[in-house]
C-alpha cells in the first residue's frame, strides 16, 4: 500500500507569473494499493463532481500518464483520497492531484524514475511549474520551463512569516482565469513586474519584509482576475490596514494571501474575520497557513 502526502501550493505571489511559488501547510493524502479492480473512493465529501470517480479522475490519469511514459501498463488500482486542500480555489489543488499521482504510481513501478524527473512530468502534465514544482519540492521555489526542461531553485522560507489565506465560498476555474489575460503587455508592465518579482526573491533570501508590500505587487494577471473576483481590493486594503506585509491573488485565485509577521498571525486573523463581516464582501474562510519545506512524501506501508 502506498501513501502520498502533497503540500497545497500558491503560485505567482504576485509579480512571478508562471514561475514563482511556494508550498504550504494544508494537504491532500492519497492511498493507492493494487487490487482485482479499479475502484476510487473520497474520505471526504469535497463536492467533487461525479467525473472524479471515475477513471477521468487526476491522480488516476496522472499514473496513467506516468506508466505510457515508462513503457509499461497501468495495474488494477484501488485510490482513496483524503483530501483537505480546496478545489478550483487556487491552491493548487490539481497540482497535488498530479503529483500524488505520479509519486504512487513510481513507488509501485519500483521507482524507476527520480523525483526530478517527476517533477518535470508534472510540469509538463500541468503546462507551467510554479504549483506542481513547490508540491514536489517544498519551500518557495523559483522556476522555468524550458522545452519542457525544469530548471529550478529552492529557497527556504523565513520561519517569522505567516500566510494568512482568504478562501471564498466561490470557485474560479483556471482556464477562465488565464482565458481573461491579454496576450500583449507593455514594456512598462513587464518591468514592471520583472522588477517586483525579483525584488521578492531577494527580500525573502535577505529576509527584508520591508520590501514585501511593494514586491507583491502586479501588473500582469492580478487587474484583469480582479474583475472576477469581488471584494478583492477591498480585502486587499483591509490587510494593508491590519498590518499585512504584502496581499496577492493565490495562483489563479480566487483566494487571497496576505503575508504576516507570525507573531500577530492570531490578532490579524480575528481582525480581518471582523472587518470581512462589517464590510459584507460574501463568505470567506480565514485559514493561517505556514510554508510547508519538504513537499511531497511518499511511503510504502507493509
Ligand atoms: N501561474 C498560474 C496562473 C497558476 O496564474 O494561471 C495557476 O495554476
Amino acid at each position: 500500500m502506498i501513501k502520498v502526502k502533497v503540500p497545497a501550493t500558491t503560485a505567482n505571489m504576485g509579480a512571478g507569473f508562471d514561475c514563482l511559488g511556494m508550498a504550504l501547510d494544508l494537504y491532500n493524502e492519497l492511498i493507492v494499493q493494487e487490487a482485482d479492480a479499479f475502484s476510487i473512493e473520497m474520505k471526504k465529501n469535497t463536492g467533487m463532481p461525479k467525473s472524479h470517480l471515475t477513471k477521468d479522475n487526476m491522480v488516476y490519469q496522472s499514473m496513467l500518464r506516468f506508466y505510457s511514459e515508462i513503457g509499461k501498463k497501468i495495474p488494477e488500482v484501488k485510490i482513496t483520497q483524503d483530501d483537505n486542500i480546496p478545489m478550483t480555489r487556487g491552491l493548487g489543488s490539481s497540482s497535488a492531484c498530479i503529483v500524488a499521482g505520479l509519486f504512487a504510481a513510481n513507488e509501485l513501478a519500483g521507482k524507476p524514475l527520480s523525483k526530478d524527473e517527476l517533477a518535470q512530468l508534472a510540469c509538463q502534465i500541468e503546462g507551467h511549474p510554479d504549483n506542481v514544482a513547490p508540491a514536489v519540492y517544498g519551500g518557495i521555489i523559483i522556476a522555468v520551463l524550458e522545452d519542457d526542461k525544469l530548471f529550478h531553485v529552492k529557497i527556504a522560507p523565513s520561519d517569522e512569516l505567516s500566510f494568512v489565506t482568504f478562501i471564498p465560498n466561490f470557485q474560479l476555474s483556471t482556464a477562465k482565469a488565464r482565458k481573461i489575460l491579454p496576450n500583449m503587455y507593455s514594456r512598462a508592465d513587464a518591468v514592471f513586474n520583472i522588477s517586483r518579482a525579483s525584488l521578492f526573491v531577494a527580500s525573502m533570501m535577505s529576509r527584508n519584509w520591508d520590501n514585501l508590500a511593494i514586491s507583491v505587487n502586479d501588473k500582469i494577471h492580478q487587474p484583469y482576475r480582479g474583475t472576477l473576483i469581488p471584494s478583492m481590493e477591498q480585502i486587499f486594503s483591509c490587510s494593508a490596514e491590519a498590518g499585512a506585509k504584502g496581499v496577492f491573488m493565490s495562483g489563479a485565485g480566487p483566494t487571497i494571501i496576505a503575508i504576516v509577521g507570525r507573531e500577530h498571525e492570531r490578532e490579524f486573523a480575528d481582525t480581518m474575520k471582523s472587518r470581512l463581516n462589517e464590510i459584507e464582501c460574501g463568505v470567506w474562510e480565514t485559514k493561517i497557513l505556514h510554508a510547508d519545506l519538504n513537499g511531497a512524501e511518499v511511503n510504502e506501508i507493509l
